[in-house]
């Protein structure tokens, strides 16, 4: 059993106002559907960050290898690698020093991708690390001095409040050394209709990501929520960019988690806060640049300047 998950339910449940972290939407099922989330239209994230990645691919090779040949491509929460085998087919295409090391908090998602890319690429040189993320770059730091560079793509940073961010940069910064990259995606303020249907698909996909956390609920802790009996409320507030996902009681009841053991009430129309998703502006992503120790190398904007992949290197 996951305790730290479970005393993570306990307190977000005990909580006023309700909570989850949505860094447990990520079981089987949920890969399944934040899959899914990715194929769709109107998240737009995924089409963007994949056209800047296809369309600077070359100058990022020059940009990785400016200070020597070989380097660590350290993935942070590398999921599929979908966008990621851009960079992986072309650099391996140039005979291209470098190791891939990809990070994910689904050990599910790591096992399933290393097996497709040695399926793909049998000459990639390919090491996954199953830890946190800083301390898998202190271990690759120990038996390694090649230069690092670090991938966090698809705005999996928007999961984090500002401050979260904030502090998250600080830590990259104080791990990496000198000359070593980050390339960093963030999705960009714009307008909100755009932005909210990214979260509330037509098809309901993005409803059924969340309402999985409660099915996952109930698979590992013998709980009863009944997910018919909530439905998911997106919102987005364009001064602050922070797009939030909850899920609303349809009614008074009361829920058993048996494992705690406890019991939840809801009353009728009570939220339970899931996930945030902030949206930035460059300013904001400079300014976590400067104030982790970083410069920013160069801005990567895809053509509608929806979203912002930022290479920075450690001073
Ligand atoms: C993983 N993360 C960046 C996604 C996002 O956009 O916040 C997760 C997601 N939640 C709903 N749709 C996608």
């Amino acid at each position: 059993m996951n305790e730290q998950f479970l005393q993570d339910v306990k307190a977000g449940l005990s909580a006023s106002p309700k909570s989850l972290s949505s860094q447990y939407f990520y079981d089987q099922q949920g890969d399944v559907l934040f899959q899914k989330i990715m194929d769709m239209e109107e998240y737009y994230l995924t089409d963007c960050e994949f056209e800047i990645l296809s369309t600077y691919k070359d100058e990022l090779l020059d940009q990785f290898t400016s200070s020597c040949d070989g380097f660590h491509l350290i993935e942070f929460g590398a999921g599929d690698a979908y966008k990621t085998k851009i960079l992986i087919s072309f650099f391996l295409s140039r005979k291209v020093q470098f190791e891939y090391n990809p990070i994910d908090i689904s050990e599910n998602a790591v096992q399933k991708l290393v097996q497709d890319l040695r399926r793909e690429y049998p000459e990639l040189k390919l090491l996954p690390v199953n830890k946190e993320y800083f301390s898998a770059v202190e271990e690759i730091s120990h038996h390694d001095t090649c230069k690092k560079v670090i991938l966090f793509l698809g705005s999996n940073i928007g999961n984090f409040s500002m401050d979260g961010a904030e502090d998250f940069f600080t830590r990259l910064g104080s791990e990496l050394e000198s000359g070593d990259q980050a390339l960093i995606g963030f999705d960009l303020m714009k307008d909100p209709e755009t932005i909210l249907m990214a979260y509330n698909d037509s098809a309901g996909i993005t409803a059924e990501f969340n309402l999985n956390l409660l099915r996952r609920i109930n698979r590992e802790f013998e709980a009863d929520f009944d997910p018919g009996a909530f439905y998911h409320r997106p919102e987005y507030n364009s001064d602050t960019g922070a797009a939030k996902s909850f899920l609303v009681s349809r009614k008074d009841q009361k829920v058993e988690i048996g494992a705690i053991p406890m019991k939840v009430s809801f009353n009728e129309a009570e939220s339970i806060f899931m996930e945030i998703s902030q949206k930035y502006k460059t300013g904001d992503v400079h300014r976590f640049a400067e104030n982790a120790g970083f410069r920013v190398k160069k801005d990567y904007f895809d053509k509608r300047k929806y979203f912002l992949n930022s290479l920075w290197e450690k001073k």
